[in-house]
């Protein structure tokens, strides 16, 4: 486990790597392929290269027709563009790219609408429960927390695979399996809309039920400037090394798992993703309050932002597990 752990985490930095919202062009540069057939040798003039191409020509009763080849100028690379908001590379000027791009920035600065439909369809469904009724965030608007199983299907269904896909994007995380799926529930935070009788999906956690997980150095012994020169350090698995995130190498028996979590980019530091963390301590095991600061809960993504989250609302008692390679309850 140690070595998968430290592939997820370890080499992952604390920038995601570019995404890219689209496979990157196969278009040849016209400048690496040949695009003279007949190389012109030192010494031919032009009016010998026409003249022989003429020969060529009478020889022949009907000269074939040469296959014309479509030219691409590759000027620079300088139109596959970042966005500084989403961390999405896209091709500026190829129309789906941008409409790709577009789309994916809307979902990550506001969310996703949660409306009629969805309610219906809840009705429908049967297993999407009403946790928080009321949540009052630290700007004063008022939210509320639902939860839904990972794989719950129809429109709940598409629109959850929707945002599980942007959260990966976000956090360059590969897809969860389907066996995490079905061990996992999603809490979804749902904040009014400024349409009337709609709401937006502005923070979202996937939680599992998880076996073991890695308990987290405390932050004085978790930055040593050469971890070899300290003896009682060298024992310790680097999970971020930007952001110091050091772990004991012993699995511990471990509750929960935080596989995912995310916050739309304007809603951020209102408290969201804390109360949705509550939420899942409080009712992900059935009859069990599961206490983060007694290393019930542990987190698989090891971002900048969520290691502050991680230990301002768990107290420094939250862990790491592999999220490839728990054990799970179904
Ligand atoms: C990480 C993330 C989910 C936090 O969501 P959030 O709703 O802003 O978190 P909260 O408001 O509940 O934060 C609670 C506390 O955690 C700490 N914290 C959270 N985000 C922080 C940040 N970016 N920088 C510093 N501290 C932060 C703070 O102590 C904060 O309390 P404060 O605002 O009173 O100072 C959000 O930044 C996000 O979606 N980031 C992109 C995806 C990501 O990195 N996910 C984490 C994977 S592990
Ligand atoms: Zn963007």
């Amino acid at each position: 486990m140690s070595s998968k752990v430290k592939r997820t985490y370890a080499s992952r930095s604390d920038k995601p790597k570019p995404c890219f919202s689209s496979p990157p062009s196969t278009l040849s540069c016209p400048l690496s392929a040949p695009s003279i057939k007949r190389k012109r040798l030192f010494g031919d003039s032009q009016s010998q290269v026409d003249a022989s191409a003429k020969r060529v020509k009478s020889s022949k009763e009907k000269p074939r027709q040469k296959t014309l080849k479509q030219l691409h100028f590759c000027i620079d690379q300088s139109i596959v563009r970042t966005c500084a908001i989403c961390k999405l590379s896209y091709t500026k000027g190829a129309e789906d790219d941008e409409d790709l791009h577009r789309a994916h920035c809307a979902r990550v600065q506001r969310g996703m609408e949660w409306g009629k439909e969805e309610e219906r369809d809840k009705a429908g469904a049967g297993n999407v429960k009403e946790i928080v009724e009321v949540v009052k965030l630290k700007d004063g608007k008022k939210g509320r927390i639902i939860c839904v199983d990972a794989t719950v299907g129809g429109k709940i269904g598409t629109k959850l695979s929707t945002l599980l896909e942007t959260i990966n994007v976000t956090l360059s995380a590969s897809t969860l399996s389907p066996e995490a799926l079905r061990a996992s529930k999603a809490y979804l935070f749902l904040l009014p809309a400024i349409t009337p009788n709609k709401e937006k999906i502005v923070g979202c956690i996937f939680a599992q039920r998880i076996e073991k997980a890695m308990a987290v150095a405390p932050l004085s012994s978790s930055v040593p400037e050469n971890v070899d020169a300290i003896p009682s350090s060298r024992s310790l698995l680097t999970m971020n090394d930007t952001t110091g995130l050091f772990c004991y190498p012993e699995l511990l028996p471990t509750a929960l798992g935080i596989s995912r979590i995310f916050v739309t980019s304007t809603q951020r530091r209102q408290g969201i993703a804390s109360s949705l963390l509550s939420a899942a301590a409080q009712t992900a095991v059935h009859g069990c309050v599961l206490d983060p600061k007694d290393g019930q809960i542990a987190f698989s993504q090891t971002t900048g932002d969520g290691i502050a989250l991680m230990r301002n609302w768990g107290q420094g008692g939250i862990r790491i597990y592999d999220e490839d390679n728990c054990q799970m309850y179904l």
